[in-house]
């Protein structure tokens, strides 16, 4: 961050030279307009607060995306893979690893001096399909640890940060009976962050979740951090995913999942922050209901903007993401990163989850890559309290 925010000074003081030589009108507008145009994005304008990050897709990461990839390299000083450092991606086959991708992305992390984040290490999703036979905990321990070894180490002192376990617990606050927790036992968290401590020293370590709002849950990972803490493990951060909505959770909910954090002295990351403007399907059925909403494809009142985002929501969306980012500066002491899930809505995840099918407008840039008014309405506001 500072190497690039030292560029931008160098570009300023170029022009201001130049300008001090001969000055004529244009110079003195082309220097207005060049700062405005460098200095005044979201990373820039955060940057003493928290890092301000994107989720990049693959091919972002790839270069078939120029137009992200700008939005990436000027809004943003932190970067997270969307898909491509997941188990089944990066080693499909028992020790079989594809690093391709990967190594695509540390690299444009690097060449833009960003903070680099490696997602996830250990999650029960997106696994490679040979984990889910495994019958046997010494296997299965040689696996989580060759895995998390191997990776790790590739990217020693150039990932600053990994989502070493994710979604670990269940919305009670109890450890979900993943692959993991019933070959490994229930400290497997412990010897997980060990294995990438040790792969890395110097990397920060997370733990990452979602419905952090909710109480029990909560309470489930701020005794982890403690536990951790106490064994003498270390662990750096805990993870918020932040998939929200219009209403939910409230502006309360989310101080007090700052504050709770804090309790257990280690920073809160928001990692995986959008806003859904769509009706939920959790709010029409109830919560019990199994996960699988295909019943509601296709059905326009689950999809009530597919021609364009009405201005009165427009509004409420930048409002929503206004209150929020105050929140953030009100306890910046405390965060240590805020991260988009995407860079521009065409290419959300909430496109097709948890339905497939809709049109979504969740982040900050719209379906041609231009700023919305919550791109605005954040960067307008006053970065001291
Ligand atoms: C999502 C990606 O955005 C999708 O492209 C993919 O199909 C599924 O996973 N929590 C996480 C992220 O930690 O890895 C998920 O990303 C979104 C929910």
């Amino acid at each position: 961050m500072n190497n690039k925010f030292k560029n931008i000074t160098y570009v300023t003081v170029f022009y201001t030279v130049i300008c001090l030589i001969g000055c004529s009108n244009i110079a003195s507008t082309s220097i207005a307009s060049n700062d405005t145009l460098v200095s005044d994005t979201l990373y820039s304008h955060f940057k003493e607060l928290f890092h301000v990050g994107a989720a990049i897709n693959e091919e972002t990461i790839l270069g078939y995306d120029s137009q992200s990839e700008k939005i990436v390299t000027t809004e943003f000083n932190s970067i997270t893979p969307e898909n491509s450092l997941k188990w089944m991606f990066i080693q499909p086959k028992p020790n079989e690893f594809n690093f391709l991708v990967a190594d695509k992305y540390v690299q444009l992390g690097l060449d833009n001096n960003m903070h680099i984040v490696g997602h996830a290490l250990v999650w029960h999703s997106q696994l490679a399909d040979f984990m889910q036979d495994i019958q046997n905990s010494a296997e299965m321990n040689a696996h989580v640890q060759n895995h998390v070894n191997t990776v790790v180490s590739r990217y020693k002192g150039k990932i600053n940060a990994w989502d070493v376990v994710n979604e670990a617990f269940n919305e009670d606050g109890s450890l979900r009976e993943s692959v993991f927790y019933n070959q490994m036992g229930e400290n497997y968290i412990d010897q997980v962050f060990r294995w990438a401590a040790k792969a890395d020293p110097d990397a920060d370590l997370i733990y990452n979740d979602y419905n952090v709002y909710k109480p029990l849950k909560r309470a489930g990972i701020l005794r982890l951090v403690e536990k951790l803490k106490s064994n003498g493990t270390k662990i750096s951060g805990v993870g918020v995913q932040a998939h929200w909505d219009l209403n939910s959770p409230s502006l309360k909910e989310i101080e007090q999942i700052i504050l709770d954090i804090a309790s257990v002295g280690v920073p809160v990351s928001f990692t995986e922050l959008d806003i859904s403007v769509l009706p939920s399907p959790w709010e029409m059925v109830g919560a019990e209901v199994s996960q699988n909403f295909s019943i509601f494809e296709g059905d326009p009142k689950m999809n009530p903007y597919p021609n364009g985002l009405p201005d009165v929501i427009q509004n409420q969306l930048a409002k929503r993401y206004e209150d929020i980012f105050k929140l953030f500066v009100k306890h910046k002491d405390k965060i240590s990163r805020v991260t988009f899930w995407g860079v521009m809505d065409k290419h959300s995840w909430l496109n097709d989850w948890p339905i497939k099918g809709r049109t979504n407008y969740p982040l900050l840039f719209d379906r041609n890559y231009q700023p919305k008014k919550a791109y605005q309405t954040v960067l307008d506001l006053s970065t001291t309290d």
